[in-house]
């Protein structure tokens, strides 16, 4: 990867944000699509739009979630694709500052969140599903595409000018058009005039046109709008993928399926979200984690619940995740995950076998210290050239969720040449001579009959 400037250095050090989808559509308690997977009518749609006022809606109590979970940023709808917009805007009235409500979301949000001492990110959607233009497109209606495209333009120079520092911009919704009909080169040129550290994400199209084609008709819409030559960061959705040459950030459900909030959805426990964590964490990336507060403004409590644990856990174990670096250094995938900082190896373990010592092979560094870090435990230390051993580890698990051990090194680690590549890579005669040593017959004893 390129090296980053420094002032992005924060996004790769955060590890860990908290996405924020919320709109009107809360109000039907059925995703954040609603409008469109129902096929809703949409005069009654923007009645209930242009009604909403969410009560206990205090953007200082999500805050302290966020904070309390051990967030470093968030990112929040500013408008999703029905075209409601969370901020007092000159371009229409069909937002939460002219309409019922009479409350500019947005200011309160980033208000609160910096002030909170958490980097601020904002989501907007280029689709806009009330507009006919933004259906017919450039070709079918070429005037009515400029004046819809000019107003989304000018939607988003007052996202970076109202403000204050806006640390991340999330784009979303290009779909169906390439990023010459949305003019995204010029967009993103003027956002960076406006704000010049802010980081935009991938979702503006492609600047070549056969590129983004190929991806719409691969038909991967949870990818599409993805582009390799625009963007500062990747966003994979609901998968954690590295991209190769650019930070990167992992967007997941903290339910099942859809990002707006949905009554009587299941939540993925604690331990299956930090587990996303640790992962993104382990392969270079960040977790930008959603939740879909309710209509009436609060953060449902199942998911406050389970940032409350997981923060708990980031409060001892924190340095294992913010701030590493991908670790991939011996095989491991049957325990958990490890992360790497300078000369320090982490060892994420996903359970506990309540055994007394521990082996880790193929570890070509040599340990000075082992510790246990949710206790601050020192282990046993005992190392020959292949395997490292750990001992004096407690019966009972040492935290509720992922234990972790800290290795430190004599020197970064490094694995031993036989251990670098796992079973299925690298050349598989570099195992031969392993076999060779129980002898070459199929019988039990290796030797010829
Ligand atoms: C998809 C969905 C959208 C959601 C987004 C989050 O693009 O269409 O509803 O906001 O993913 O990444």
């Amino acid at each position: 990867m390129t090296l980053l400037p420094d002032t992005w250095r924060w996004f790769p050090q955060a590890r860990y944000g908290l996405f924020i989808h919320w709109g009107p559509y809360a109000q039907y308690e059925r995703g954040e699509q609603v409008l469109f997977r129902e096929r809703l009518d949409h005069t009654e749609y923007a009645r209930a739009a242009c009604a909403w006022q969410p009560e206990y809606f205090d953007a200082r109590q999500w805050a302290k979630i966020a904070v309390d979970g051990g967030f470093r940023y968030a990112v929040l709808t500013t408008r999703h694709h029905d075209g409601f917009c969370l901020w007092n805007t000159a371009t229409t009235d069909y937002s939460s500052a002219a309409q019922a409500a009479g409350r500019d979301f947005v200011s309160e949000y980033v208000e609160a969140f910096r002030e909170a001492g958490l980097r601020i990110g904002l989501y907007y959607s280029l689709a806009d599903w009330r507009i006919p233009a933004y259906w017919e497109g450039p070709r079918h209606d070429p005037n009515g595409w400029a004046q819809f495209r000019d107003y989304c333009h000018q939607q988003v120079r007052e996202l970076l000018t109202n403000y204050g520092q806006i640390d991340e911009f999330w784009f979303d919704g290009s779909w169906p058009r390439n990023a010459h009909a949305w003019q995204s080169q010029e967009l993103v040129a003027m956002m960076k005039s406006l704000q010049p550290d802010l980081l935009v994400n991938n979702r503006l199209d492609s600047i070549d046109p056969e590129e983004g084609q190929a991806e719409w008709q691969k038909g991967a819409v949870e990818n599409a709008g993805d582009s390799k030559q625009l963007g500062d960061f990747g966003t994979p959705e609901h998968h954690i993928t590295a991209d190769a040459w650019r930070p990167w950030e992992s967007c997941q459900v903290s339910t099942w399926r859809l990002w707006g909030y949905t009554r009587g959805e299941r939540w993925r426990s604690a331990d299956v979200l930090l587990d996303m964590l640790c992962e993104a964490a382990s392969k270079g990336g960040n977790l930008l984690l959603n939740v879909g507060p309710q209509a009436d403004g609060r953060i449902p409590p199942e998911f406050a619940a389970r940032a409350e644990q997981i923060g708990d856990w980031l409060r001892v174990h924190g340095e294992a995740i913010y701030g590493c670096q991908r670790g991939d250094v011996v095989e491991f995938v049957t325990r958990g995950w490890q992360t790497r900082k300078d000369n320090d190896l982490y060892l994420i373990l996903r359970f506990w076998d309540g055994r007394e010592a521990m082996t880790i092979p193929g570890l070509a560094t040599r340990v000075r210290r082992a510790t246990l870090l949710s206790n601050g435990q020192e282990l046993s230390v005992q190392q020959n050239d292949d395997v490292l051993t750990l001992s004096g580890l407690p019966h009972l698990p040492p935290t509720p969720l992922f234990p972790v051990i800290k290795l430190k090194g004599e020197a970064p680690f490094e694995a031993q040449p036989w251990a670098r590549e796992r079973l299925w890579g690298g050349n598989p005669r570099r195992m031969t001579e392993w076999a060779r040593q129980r002898g070459n017959s199929v019988w039990a004893d290796g030797q010829p009959r």
